[in-house]
């Protein structure tokens, strides 16, 4: 069957969806959690409408999956006054508790969590439409992220239960919780990216609270209970609805001491200016980014279309580390583009279910009508499609296109597509693509394609000082999550990674005394007698 064909019958008759990944019943969320209640609210909810169409008599119809709570200032600054109350200015429950049995809770949430895989995976591709491998894998490494934090932290806590002395003053120097920290993740990564931002903000004592991205928050409904059963009262708090309605109250409160965004800079920047002392708030943002991949001459075909296509159309384009822009040596460019354009029209369409699906449906709004501009704009200022079927568009499905060349003039050459577009430029002077890289407003990572070890080392000192990852014959990726995932400019503040996480979300703090007898007798009583949560050698094994 040709890709035209498949595309035009992408959607199947309600009938034809496998029993077992079907939605039963749509899921009208309208609780939220605020002070470990589950609270109901009675006021206008947002409709959720998956990126599936559905294929009826009359023609294809969007697909109705539920509905969310549009919630207002007043629940907000609920939310925040249960997180202040449970953080109570450092003295709560949740904060002052011992590290160990911090992570208990954590490790009772965990468990619980595993409980509504299928459930949570089932929404995940209904509503954003990643495909089943996809947000099984997602699943995963969320729980995975869980554990791996669990770890870290007991490393860290490990190396904070000893005393240093130094010029006669005996120090012990742990990591301290912030406050309240509010958490926002993105459409592409709904449940994965904010949780690398909720757990580890959660382990080392802050109290949370969390809003789901504007695609994908029903997913997280079914860990509502875990939530509100695995911590105590306020620890965690949920919010819903327009960011401006509900967000912006709460960071002009000037009470929330953590941001923790994945989203645009142009969101994060306005929202750290609504907070009346900026200098009060810790930011952790994850940002956009434009990745490009510089493809050298001698670069070996196969491997780098593979990774190519990997990296720039895995999950439809829709990641922030996707390679956004390729660079092809001129020398090479026919010969890539054949190879290239024979691998994406060789990729398979479908619904996220189907085994050995690779390209779904996209979730935003109007999304195949922007790419179709962008391929317009591209194609009136002198650039081609390179693959038949590229572009071909059926309502929320876009069939990926290679687009060549792409030169400084056209919008794609700037714009963050974030979906199934390739675009392809070709270079003479390794300074062309340097030149970009320098002068772009991103600063994430890049891929570099070739065999020379010379020529790739003369890339590698320029461009470690303009992104923070330079892969060799290697997609762009945030992984492993042990990894740090930062970007410079515009592409982000601060940086992740299992144990820089937990650095994040806390702030070194020490009690100290000069080293006299007295002091000294203080501090043995103390710690001998475990008088103190953070003044202890209690050693966690
Ligand atoms: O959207 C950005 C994600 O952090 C990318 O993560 O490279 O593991 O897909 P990934």
């Amino acid at each position: 069957m040709s890709n035209a064909t498949k595309t035009a019958a992408l959607f199947p008759a309600p009938e034809k969806i496998p029993q077992a990944f079907r939605i039963a019943q749509s899921v009208e969320q309208k609780e939220y959690l605020v002070g470990g209640e589950i609270c109901f609210w009675h006021g206008p909810c947002e409709e959720v409408h998956s990126p599936v169409c559905l294929a009826t008599g009359s023609g294809l119809e969007e697909t109705r999956i539920g509905s969310y709570p549009l919630l207002t200032e007043e629940e907000a600054l609920a939310a925040l006054t249960a997180a202040c109350r449970a953080y109570d200015h450092g003295r709560g429950r949740w904060p002052t508790m011992a590290v160990e049995d911090r992570i208990r809770h954590l490790e009772d949430f965990a468990y619980r969590m595993k409980e509504k895989r299928d459930e949570v995976i089932r929404l995940l591709m209904w509503e954003i439409g990643k495909s089943l491998a996809d947000s099984g894998k997602e699943f995963d490494r969320t729980v995975d992220y869980i554990l791996d934090t669990i770890d870290a932290l007991k490393d860290l806590d490990r190396a904070g239960s000893r005393f240093v002395i130094d010029q006669g003053v005996i120090g012990q120097i742990r990591r301290a919780p912030l406050g309240v920290v509010l958490c926002m993740g993105p459409f592409n990564y709904p449940l994965n990216e904010t949780f690398t931002t909720l757990i580890p903000a959660l382990i080392m004592g802050n109290t949370v609270i969390f809003k789901p991205p504007k695609h994908g928050v029903l997913l997280h409904r079914p860990l509502l209970e875990a939530f509100r059963d695995s911590f105590p009262p306020g620890v965690v708090n949920t919010v819903y609805g327009d960011g401006a309605t509900v967000v912006g109250p709460l960071i002009k409160s000037a009470k929330i001491d953590v941001l923790a965004f994945i989203g645009t800079s142009r969101v994060g920047d306005l929202l750290k200016k609504q907070h009346p002392k900026p200098h009060r708030l810790r930011c952790v943002l994850g940002l956009e980014a434009k990745n490009p991949a510089i493809i050298l001459a001698d670069a070996d075909l196969d491997l780098t279309v593979r990774e190519c296509v990997l990296g720039a159309l895995s999950y439809n384009g829709q990641r922030c580390t996707a390679l956004k822009l390729l660079f092809v040596h001129s020398s090479i460019a026919e010969a890539f583009l054949d190879k290239l354009g024979a691998a994406v029209e060789a990729l398979t369409p479908g619904m996220p279910w189907e085994e050995g699906v690779q390209i779904t449906p996209l979730p935003e709004r109007g999304k195949t009508a922007y790419l179709s501009e962008l391929i317009e704009d591209a194609r009136k200022q002198g650039a081609a499609v390179v693959n038949a079927s590229g572009g071909l568009v059926n309502r929320t499905f876009m069939f990926p296109a290679v687009l060549y060349p792409v030169t400084p003039e056209m919008r794609i050459f700037k714009e963050e597509q974030f979906g199934p577009l390739v675009p392809v430029v070709f270079y003479d002077d390794i300074e062309e693509p340097l030149r970009y890289v320098t002068e772009s407003d991103y600063g994430q990572q890049v891929s570099i394609f070739g065999t020379d070890p010379e020529l790739i080392a003369a890339l590698i000192d320029p461009l470690v000082n303009q992104v923070c990852r330079v892969n060799i014959n290697s997609q762009c990726q945030r992984g492993p999550d042990t990894f740090p995932f930062t970007g410079r400019k515009d592409s982000a503040e601060g940086t992740l990674s299992v144990s820089d996480a937990l650095r994040v979300f806390s702030i070194r703090t020490m009690v100290a005394a000069k080293e006299t007898d007295l002091n000294k007798q203080i501090i043995t009583t103390v710690t001998r007698h475990r008088k103190s949560r953070f003044l202890s050698t209690n050693f966690l094994l």
